[in-house]
């Protein structure tokens, strides 16, 4: 689809914003004398209230030249922000983009509350058709250009820009997670990494070899029993001043996760092809900053595995040595995700010397018991990255919730026969796994964990801005914490 900003427009659909004071935009009353009244009248018949983003729907007569009218709920006057526009760019998307006509356009006087509807409308475009080979048009979206009218149309256009790029990033990780896992796997994923080369990243990709050198006996066992060579992929985004150290983002890239020996149940398994959502969250993220030209230093490091059961896969019992030197016991093939994040946290922090590192992971089951689809879970060994990510999480719409941490939690993970064991037990399960993570975390380093499992897919009731199975969950929000915290 494609989004334009204008003074003016012929669309054949019309959309205008009607606040809950029932005023007809200028626009909009033009038309509605033009129509003989037609939308006043649909005003009054349909009780239309201008509650947020409930919509009015009025065909035009002949005489005039729009075929449609809508006529879109703009709340409290005077009290619409930027979800709000948001909002009604992908409610107003999503009635329309099936209804035949090609061209829709939204009158937005402001041009921040323009540009926010665009993105909207963006989020609630995106479809990912690939392997449907019997849609008929009829099953395809019909509507083409959305054109938001507006008096400074510059203005919302620049507004747009970073938005665009944001949004392209959460593209990105949807793509990346609806991908079947016979598709998407650590070679192939490692590959469309590098292929964002193109957008200006610099991209390393290392393999089992390169890892065995490392030490990285975490990553390396979660990825013995699969058929598939495990990859760690490296983007660089160097768009801030020369010699200031990075921020990296870590990500969880489990391609598929079975459980391994500790199999998993078999019901709703094939969605374990979104465990690599961490990653997908980080290369989306990077892709936006390239595409914004983001004024930060950032590296993502995303840990490509698939966790198998298999006669060469890690058993309940082993112990493994991860590139920090401290060792594992295994108690749960299951737990993988921390075995993977442990030693790209660790070669991150070896290589790049971070002044933050935030990770990504769709880690634990008990989170979505904690705090259910609507925030990510948030651990932090600093108060000032924890205030940051809350802070950009309420801008971005992409909200995080922080949990304690503790050494009475750490305890927990205590083993009779090695360093740790990989599970805490049955109590506090998202906490536990972040104990873990903490243990590879220097002395001095700032960090963050985001526990995603519970919003990087829901079922479902869902938002207009969310229309697929992955929500894309993470390049807004990380896009905009380094946007207020690392641009200046
Ligand atoms: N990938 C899962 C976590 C998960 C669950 C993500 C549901 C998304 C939706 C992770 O690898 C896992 O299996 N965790 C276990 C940990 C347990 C064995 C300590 C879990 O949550 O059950
Ligand atoms: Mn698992
Ligand atoms: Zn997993």
């Amino acid at each position: 689809m494609k989004i334009s900003f204008k003074s003016q427009s012929d669309a054949q659909i019309q959309a205008f914003i009607v606040d809950e004071n029932g005023d007809l935009p200028a626009a909009a009353a033009a038309l509605d004398e033009e129509s003989g009244g037609l939308l006043s009248e649909a005003l009054a018949a349909e009780r239309f209230s201008g509650k947020l983003a409930q919509q009015a729907i009025v065909v035009m007569p002949k005489s005039v030249e729009a075929r449609r009218v809508v006529l879109i709920g703009g709340g409290k006057p005077g009290k619409r922000d930027t979800k709000a526009y948001e909002r009604i760019g992908a409610e107003l998307f999503k009635s329309q983009s099936m209804s035949g006509f090609k061209s829709l356009a939204l009158t937005v006087e402001d041009a921040d509350g323009a540009a926010s509807a665009a993105a909207g409308a963006k989020l609630a475009a995106y479809r990912f058709d690939t392997y449907f080979t019997k849609l008929k048009a009829d099953q395809k979206p019909s509507v083409k250009t959305f054109t938001v009218v507006t008096e400074d149309e510059k203005a919302a256009k620049a507004a747009f820009k970073p938005m665009d790029a944001d949004t392209d990033g959460t593209y990105l990780a949807r793509d990346l997670m609806n991908e079947p896992p016979n598709v998407l796997y650590p070679e192939s994923f490692a590959a469309r990494v590098k292929e964002l080369e193109a957008e200006g990243l610099e991209v390393e990709i290392l393999g089992e070899e390169e890892m065995t050198e490392l030490g990285m006996g975490g990553l390396l066992g979660v990825g013995q029993g699969s058929v598939r060579e495990s990859k760690l992929a490296i983007m660089k985004w160097m768009g801030g001043k020369t010699g200031d150290a990075p921020v990296c983002l870590v990500g969880k890239g489990v391609c598929f996760d079975t459980g391994g020996i500790s199999l998993k149940p078999g019901p709703s398994m094939e969605d374990m092809k979104g465990d690599m959502g961490g990653a997908a969250a980080v290369t989306g993220t990077l892709l936006a900053l390239a595409k914004r030209k983001a004024k930060a230093n950032v590296i993502g490091l995303i840990g490509l595995v698939e966790n198998m059961p298999d006669g060469n896969a890690i058993r309940p019992g082993d112990i493994l040595t991860s590139m920090s030197g401290q060792t594992i016991e295994v108690q749960n093939t299951d737990a993988e995700g921390r075995l993977v994040l442990c030693d790209v946290l660790w070669y991150a922090q070896e290589t790049f010397k971070p002044q933050a590192v935030v990770d990504l992971a769709t880690l634990t089951g008990a989170i979505v018991i904690s705090l259910g689809h609507d925030n990510a879970g948030l651990f932090s060994n600093s108060d000032e990255i924890a205030e940051g990510l809350t802070a950009a999480g309420l801008t971005s719409g992409e909200t995080v919730w922080r949990l304690p941490m503790g050494d009475s939690y750490d305890s927990l993970l205590k083993s009779k026969f090695a360093d740790m064991r990989n599970i805490g037990g049955r109590a506090a399960g998202s906490i536990t796994a972040a104990q873990f993570l903490k243990r590879f975390i220097k002395e001095g380093t700032n960090w963050a964990h985001l526990d995603i499992a519970g919003v990087a897919w829901k079922e479902g009731a869902k938002a207009a801005a969310d229309p697929s199975w992955p929500s894309g969950f993470g390049p807004r929000l990380l896009s905009q914490w380094i946007a207020d915290k690392y641009e200046g």
